[in-house]
């Protein structure tokens, strides 16, 4: 075996003098699998020192303000791939704890608690690690807790029931609630979300109606214009205009969320013409977010202006770039690069904060930015523990030694009640969602200005 390398210790000579001060960095071999193994330690020991739900007294499964109630599903999720690629089991208890704690009482993760934030994508993004862990076979819960394949089915299933033909000929709205802002705007992630979710339980079960779904959902989506003939993937619409205009601002999240989907329909359709296709179309426009085969959130990183969401998309779109390898093996060659130059670059980012290990937002600047927090450490992490995805076993299926318990009627249950929920707090989501809608009708009413001027 090689020599264990935690980290290299690079000494600035003057600081050095002064006998204290040395700047750490995350060293990064891709040719050495205990390398990509200790920097992803590194990296996760520090996106989890953000976490403190697991202890007495404190609520298992949330993370601190700023970040919001999706963002630790999205968390733990990474844990779920952490486990699965390192093989380091540290954390696998706190996951397993948060996640449960989270599925509220009808286990389809909608937790009374978390209604005042609550979109589809959010839901999405809980049931996704759950799915995760499924076909990772990650530790199944006891047996008188909810299981991870049922909990994932149970979003599938409430989201299904969402679908939504009043306005716009179909397709999810991005909140669940009336209450909430962004009631009337379609979008795409949490579209796209559904059609990931779909399609892995396609291949996961072998049941065709997550197939059908998933097709509905891509169709909707490509029908509205939210994806384009060159597989650009826009933000979403407003359905009060009967989606009859498009927010066109692209976030790496969602060229990623199709991208899975669209491997798993491949790889459900045994490698149909179709899918090869529609998989090499989003393949190709992968460029819009990549600067010499690295990544970046081409809508806001270059001007500083990513929010604290958005500081973590780019771990989904190196998890899902990961997963897609796997299940559509012929796209390797175009994908696994990417997966590399991001890693290395992203590794040479974390040399912040007080341990000289924080990770960076910019990883095409070569060196860290200043910003770090929970999104910066799981992008990092995503995409150089993903480098691992030839040293693991593939993952499974119900018929190849998957042990999660399914249940096809998970979740279809009705929505919880309305009267339980909370209502009392307007969050900054809700006014996003608010200015959202502004921009919007702005925009339909220049679009008519102009319209009458000519
Ligand atoms: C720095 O390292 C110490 C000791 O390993 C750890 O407890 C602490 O959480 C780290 N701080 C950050 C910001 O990662
Ligand atoms: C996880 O929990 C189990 C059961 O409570 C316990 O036996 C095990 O030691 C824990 N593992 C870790 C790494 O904390
Ligand atoms: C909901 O909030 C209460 C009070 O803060 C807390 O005890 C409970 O664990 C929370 N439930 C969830 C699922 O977050
Ligand atoms: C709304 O848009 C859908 C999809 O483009 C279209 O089929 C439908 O006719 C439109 N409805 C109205 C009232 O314009
Ligand atoms: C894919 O192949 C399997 C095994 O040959 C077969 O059972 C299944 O029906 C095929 N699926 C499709 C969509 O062609
Ligand atoms: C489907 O995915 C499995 C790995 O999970 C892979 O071995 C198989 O080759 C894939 N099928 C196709 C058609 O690429
Ligand atoms: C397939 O999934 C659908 C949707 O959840 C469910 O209604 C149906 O019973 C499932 N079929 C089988 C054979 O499990």
């Amino acid at each position: 075996m090689k020599p264990f390398r935690r980290r290299s210790i690079q000494c600035i000579l003057p600081l050095a003098l002064l006998g204290t001060q040395c700047v750490n960095a995350v060293s990064l071999d891709l040719s050495d699998t205990d390398s990509i193994k200790s920097a992803s330690k590194i990296i996760a020991d520090e996106m989890v020192s953000y976490y403190t739900g697991y202890r007495p007294g404190d609520v298992a499964g949330n993370l601190p303000s700023p970040y919001y109630w999706w963002e630790a599903g999205a968390m733990f999720g990474s844990l779920i791939d952490y486990w699965y690629f390192t093989g380091d089991d540290t954390y696998n208890n706190i996951t397993t704890q948060a996640i449960l704690h989270q599925t509220g009482s009808d286990n389809d993760f909608m937790p009374p608690n978390q209604t005042k934030t609550e979109g589809n994508d959010d839901q999405s993004f809980w049931g996704m690690a759950a799915l995760s862990a499924a076909e990772n076979n990650f530790p199944n819960p006891s047996s008188d807790e909810p299981q991870w394949l049922a909990l994932a089915q149970a979003v599938f299933n409430t989201q299904a029931a969402r679908w939504d033909t009043s306005t716009c000929a179909g397709g999810l709205r991005w909140q669940i609630f009336t209450f909430n802002s962004g009631y009337n705007y379609k979008n795409t992630i949490s579209n796209g979300c559904f059609f990931n979710i779909g399609s892995r339980l396609a291949v996961y079960t072998g049941n065709q109606t997550y197939a059908d779904w998933a097709e509905k959902a891509w169709d909707w989506v490509s029908a509205i214009g939210l994806r384009d003939a060159d597989y650009n993937f826009y933000d979403g619409s407003d359905d009060t205009i009967n989606c009859s205009q498009i927010d066109h601002d692209q976030w790496t999240y969602n060229a990623g969320t199709f991208l899975i989907g669209a491997a798993n329909m491949y790889n459900f359709t045994n490698g149909s013409s179709v899918w090869e296709e529609r998989l090499n179309g989003i393949i190709g426009n992968l460029k819009v977010f990549l600067k010499n085969d690295i990544m970046y959130e081409a809508a806001c990183e270059a001007a500083g202006t990513c929010d604290t969401d958005q500081q973590s998309f780019k771990a989904y779109l190196a998890r899902w770039i990961a997963a897609a390898i796997v299940k559509a093996p012929f796209t390797y060659d175009s994908l696994k690069p990417i997966l590399e130059a991001s890693a290395t670059a992203a590794a040479a980012t974390c040399t912040g904060g007080t341990n000289g290990t924080s990770c960076g937002n910019k990883w095409y600047t070569g060196s860290y930015d200043g910003t770090t927090g929970v999104g910066e450490q799981m992008s990092a992490l995503e995409v150089i523990q993903s480098n691992l995805l030839t040293v693991v076993a593939a993952p499974v299926t119900e018929d190849s030694g998957g042990t999660s318990k399914g249940d096809s009627s998970a979740g279809s249950t009705s929505d919880i009640d309305q009267s339980d929920l909370d209502k009392s707090v307007v969050t900054t989501k809700d006014r996003a969602g608010a200015a959202l809608l502004t921009v919007l009708i702005c925009f339909v009413m220049i679009g008519g200005a102009l319209w009458i001027m000519i």
